[in-house]
């Protein structure tokens, strides 16, 4: 079953939403060579304690941590860690913050001081294909029509898309229906209705779109070792177009 939010709800989710965003700008001054994954982890915390939040993450299934911090050929479900960050690293820091009970969630991939050309490339078209995917998030479209439209931006340059890991409806619940993975069949899937609020999260490969789990349960990475980064959004269908929760600045209607 779907859920479907009022207006007063989607308010609510747009409160943690901005939360996650402001954390995110807090994020990126911090990251550079020489930092570890750990000592972001403790500003999260420290984060949501001022601010009112919780983070959701921590206890989740198990999870024992804010935050997921997945550096290089880590696709996601990273933990953090106290070796620190190198000059040429790509770090993707995910993260789900609640308010009153109302969840966000948004995760950013990041450039660690200087990094190779072929990580630039894949940094900007994962975050392009994230856009063109909430382009289709209007009401009357489906499901698969954000899944087709990330998958045809994401393959004619280069890069595969991750086929065991997709967004998903949230709302009181981090995971809720509909899954909305980013490949596939355009005209498929649930349509999307007014009051639906789904995340949209690619990620790409540079190489192939296979994952593999570490023994930690946890962690996933790319089976040839190749580099995956993970621009992720909570977004709102409403009648007006897709409304970006986890941006700063958007404005409800
Ligand atoms: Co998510």
């Amino acid at each position: 079953m779907i859920v479907i939010k009022t207006p007063d709800q989607i308010a609510r989710m747009h409160k943690a939403g901005q939360l996650i965003a402001r954390c995110h700008q807090e994020i990126a001054k911090r990251i550079r060579p020489g930092v570890a994954t750990w000592e972001i982890e403790e500003f999260v915390e420290q984060f949501t304690k001022d601010n009112g939040a919780i983070p959701e993450q921590k206890g989740y299934s198990g999870y024992p941590y804010a935050t997921c911090a997945s550096v290089n050929d880590v696709i996601c479900h990273g933990f953090p860690s106290k070796e620190p960050l190198k000059e040429g690293d790509i770090v993707t820091i995910d993260m789900v913050f609640s308010v009153d009970g109302w969840m966000a969630d948004s995760a950013w991939s990041y450039a660690v001081g200087e990094i190779s050309e072929e990580a630039r490339k894949l940094l900007t078209a994962t975050e392009e294909s994230l856009y063109v995917g909430i382009e289709k998030a209007i009401v009357g479209n489906r499901i698969g029509d954000i899944a087709n439209a990330i998958q045809t931006y994401a393959e004619p340059r280069g890069f595969s898309v991750v086929r065991q890991f997709i967004g998903h409806g949230i709302g009181q619940k981090m995971h809720e229906e509909p899954q909305v993975p980013h490949y596939g069949p355009a005209g498929k899937g649930p349509r999307l209705k007014e009051g639906m609020v789904i995340t949209i999260e690619p990620m790409l490969n540079i190489g192939r779109y296979e994952a593999f789990i570490e023994d930690d349960g946890w962690t996933a990475r790319t089976v040839d070792g190749s580099l995956s980064a993970q621009y992720e959004h909570t977004v709102a269908i409403t009648k007006d177009g897709p409304l970006i929760l986890t941006k700063l600045g958007t404005q409800l209607p």
